[in-house]
């Protein structure tokens, strides 16, 4: 586990940042994560490793999902690129729970791994490339949504620990 320590999200413990510098930061940690997989080579640490990525997307997810998607859908001019993002985490959450019953003992667990990665990398570009800039645009209180995004992420973080 310790060998995790370093690229594992650090909660919501740092100051108040708003809603799209939250999720942003939050899509570094994966992305930190994801890349420290391919260092990570005895069966233990990567079930670890995993196990943390799998707990940081499927928190993420859920705080787009109950806060984010909601207050910014009326915001955006494409009207499906929130459904997408929907669909999008879906097929994200069965590779999650794919990963979360597999054991890290033979080479689909590091297809797993990869497939996970790229569906997460794509998702993210559509978010930073398409929504984030279309939510920006419109007047929503960013720190306000920020904050409430926040606290809902350390319960849910304090829940699956
Ligand atoms: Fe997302
Ligand atoms: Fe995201």
């Amino acid at each position: 586990m310790t060998a995790t320590k370093s690229v594992v999200p650090d909660g919501a413990k740092a100051a108040p940042k708003d809603a799209i510098t939250l999720l942003r930061a939050d899509h570094e940690d994966v992305n930190r994560m994801f890349a420290a997989y391919a260092h990570t080579h005895t069966g233990p640490a990567k079930k670890a490793l995993v196990a943390e990525i799998c707990k940081a997307l499927t928190v993420h997810a859920q705080i787009e999902e109950e806060i984010f998607y909601p207050e910014v859908q009326t915001a955006l001019k494409d009207k499906l690129l929130v459904p997408d993002a929907a669909v999008e985490h879906a097929g994200v959450k069965v590779l999650i729970a794919q990963l979360e019953s597999a054991e890290p003992d033979g080479k689909t667990y590091d297809a797993q791994v990869q497939v996970l990665s790229e569906q997460v990398r794509r998702h993210v570009k559509e978010e930073q490339n398409e929504i984030f800039p279309q939510a920006r645009s419109w007047s929503l209180d960013m720190m306000d949504l920020g904050t409430r995004m926040s606290a809902r992420k350390e319960d849910l973080l304090d829940q699956a620990a």
